[in-house]
């Protein structure tokens, strides 16, 4: 197969993510990590796995950030979760010492990639791999707003006994306490969720949004989510490889939309082969746009603090 991902970081989420990818065969996948022997053994056992769900297609370990060599995609998944008693900080150091390396293989090896960054704090780390690739705007990405939107589509379709494919919800913002969903944007079959729920229960259903990954790190104890992380990163790899044109929220750097510049911070726009193919500016509510430029402000904190700015 000619197209290849290069899945970086082989944990619970890059391993879910090459295996949910390497099942739909869209693309040969190469699975980096830096423990040695693990991506290799991941790889192969799911290179033994493929003959059952009866695609082709090759799925390759390696330990060298090299192997990104000649990929059309990159999923960035490498770098910590955020353990108990480690500050936004802390993690936000920790992990930029892992994105930094790895964007400057990226650039070396696979300059025509375009690259969907997962690791956490999402909006910070997508601006510095941007910044430390030199990559255009267009070809670097941070996963969440799907993810987000996915988590609040989940709890409607739990609390109406309804399909979750039939709901369409839309979160934006940056990937943290001030995320911002947006129930005006919310439907069932077109139907506006104002029409289907009382504002309370619409309420409680954007706020467990916000702690939707808290909620599950609570309940793992060891970790965090990432069954959903990686079926939201491998939706983006797809909309990228087949050209879909997805209208779906990204962390995508700003320049000047909804009055902020100089930041990645989650918001629609059409994803396609180029990338980044068009930011679609929605017009919010004075209140909605508020919590849009609280959360960017977030956002810029996290970026000031790793003197990465643009
Ligand atoms: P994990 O701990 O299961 O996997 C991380 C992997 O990265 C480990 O296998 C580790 O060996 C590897 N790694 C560390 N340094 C590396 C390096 N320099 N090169 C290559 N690999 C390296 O963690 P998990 O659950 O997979 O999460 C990964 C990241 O994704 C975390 O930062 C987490 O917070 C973030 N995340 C972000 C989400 C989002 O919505 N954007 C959702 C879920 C997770
Ligand atoms: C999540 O939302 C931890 O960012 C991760 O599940």
């Amino acid at each position: 197969m000619k197209t290849k991902v290069a899945v970086i970081g082989a944990g619970n989420v890059g391993a879910s993510a090459a295996l949910f990818l390497a099942e739909r065969g869209m693309a040969d996948v190469t699975l980096i990590d830096i423990v040695e022997g693990m991506p290799q053994g991941k790889a192969l056992d799911m290179q033994q796995a493929a003959p059952l769900w009866h695609k082709g297609g090759r799925i390759e370990g390696a330990n060298d950030l090299a192997a990104v060599k000649g990929s059309d995609v990159i999923v960035m998944t490498a770098g910590f979760a955020r353990k108990p008693g480690m500050s936004r900080t802390d993690l936000l150091k920790a992990n930029a010492d892992i994105v930094r390396p790895a964007a400057e293989a990226v650039k070396q090896h696979a300059p025509n990639a375009t690259v969907v960054v997962v690791t956490n704090p999402l909006d910070a780390m997508a601006h510095l791999f941007w910044k430390v690739s030199g990559f255009p705007k267009h070809r670097v990405l941070g996963m969440a707003g799907i993810l987000d939107s996915a988590r609040m589509r989940a709890f409607i379709a739990m609390e109406l006994g309804v399909s979750g494919a039939d709901v369409d919800a839309m979160v934006l913002g940056g990937h943290g306490d001030s995320m911002v969903p947006l129930p005006r944007f919310t439907t069932v079959s077109g139907i506006a969720i104002a029409e289907l729920l009382p504002a309370d229960r619409i309420a409680a259903i954007a706020e467990r949004t916000r702690g939707g990954g808290a909620e599950i790190v609570k309940l793992l104890k060891t970790g965090s989510a990432y069954y959903a992380p990686a079926m939201s990163a491998v939706e983006m790899v797809e909309a990228i490889l087949t050209d879909q044109k997805r209208l779906v929220p990204c962390s995508v750097l700003l320049e000047g939309e909804y009055g902020m510049k100089d930041i990645f911070i989650g918001v629609p726009i059409v994803l396609g082969a180029k990338g980044v193919e068009k930011i679609i500016t929605l017009k919010l509510s004075s209140d909605e746009l508020a919590a849009l430029q609280k959360s960017g402000k977030d956002v810029a904190d996290a970026i000031a603090e790793l003197g990465v700015a643009v």
